[in-house]
């Protein structure tokens, strides 16, 4: 199933649990941020955005299994987590973009930065992901991927490279930056959304993503990722 921009947008806002009309898309890269509004009082909730496909839809590559927790478990809980520290706070109410931007500015805020950019990096990553991707991008990334990285092939190794490097926690990305692209990575819940840098595509390596399907062999996961599961439509979108 192909999930453009657009679509994303919609099916974020559509499956918004108590959807008031507050649906508000602000962002260079596509990521929305659902809010509701309760009738009972002011409180604002951020949403777990509904996933493009089915939980099972990735595998063999990730299984429905790894779906279950990362998605119903690990994700649910960034949200979980971040509507608590919010809630009555003067970060009621913003946008999750607002949020990981004020709260990464602040130091005292680091839990709340944490679990924003927690939430936003994982529904990024499920949409950088389809069923039956991965392999060469089509004409139009293609061409711009030959021009910045000299190849495919190089881009492949810089991205297996960030990917693997990564000590600990974190995410490889694809970025574009002053109209470049550019492989990245950072660690723990850092986000390119803080930098000057549109993120394009990215790629989980927190142990969660791939310890139950991979074990330890992070290396695997990051070739399966490469050559089965990335959404280069997606990132087609995202340049757009
Ligand atoms: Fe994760």
């Amino acid at each position: 199933m192909q999930m453009s921009k657009r679509k994303f947008i919609k099916n974020v806002c559509l499956s918004s649990a108590f959807l008031l009309g507050a649906c508000k898309i602000k962002s260079l890269s596509g990521i929305t941020n659902s809010k509701s509004k309760s009738f009972g009082g002011s409180m604002h909730k951020i949403e777990l955005p509904k996933l493009p496909y089915d939980k099972g839809a990735l595998a063999p590559y990730i299984s429905e299994n790894t779906m279950n927790f990362h998605y119903g478990k690990h994700h649910q809980a960034y949200v979980t987590n971040l509507n608590n520290l919010i809630a009555g706070t003067d970060l009621d109410g913003k946008s999750l973009e607002e949020i990981i931007k004020i709260s990464h500015a602040d130091k005292a805020k680091a839990g709340i930065f944490n679990n924003s950019a927690q939430v936003w990096n994982h529904t990024f990553y499920w949409h950088s992901m389809k069923p039956n991707g991965g392999g060469k991008p089509s004409a139009d990334v293609l061409k711009k991927i030959e021009a910045d990285f000299g190849s495919y092939e190089n881009f492949v190794t810089e991205f297996k490279n960030a990917g693997a490097t990564q000590f600990g926690s974190g995410w490889a990305w694809l970025v574009l930056e002053n109209g470049k692209l550019k492989v990245t990575k950072t660690g723990n819940a850092e986000t390119p959304l803080t930098t000057s840098a549109i993120p394009l595509m990215t790629m989980d390596v927190w142990e969660h993503a791939y310890y139950l399907d991979y074990q330890n062999a992070r290396p695997t996961y990051i070739d399966t990722f490469l050559n089965h599961l990335v959404n280069w439509d997606f990132v087609s979108e995202n340049l757009k």
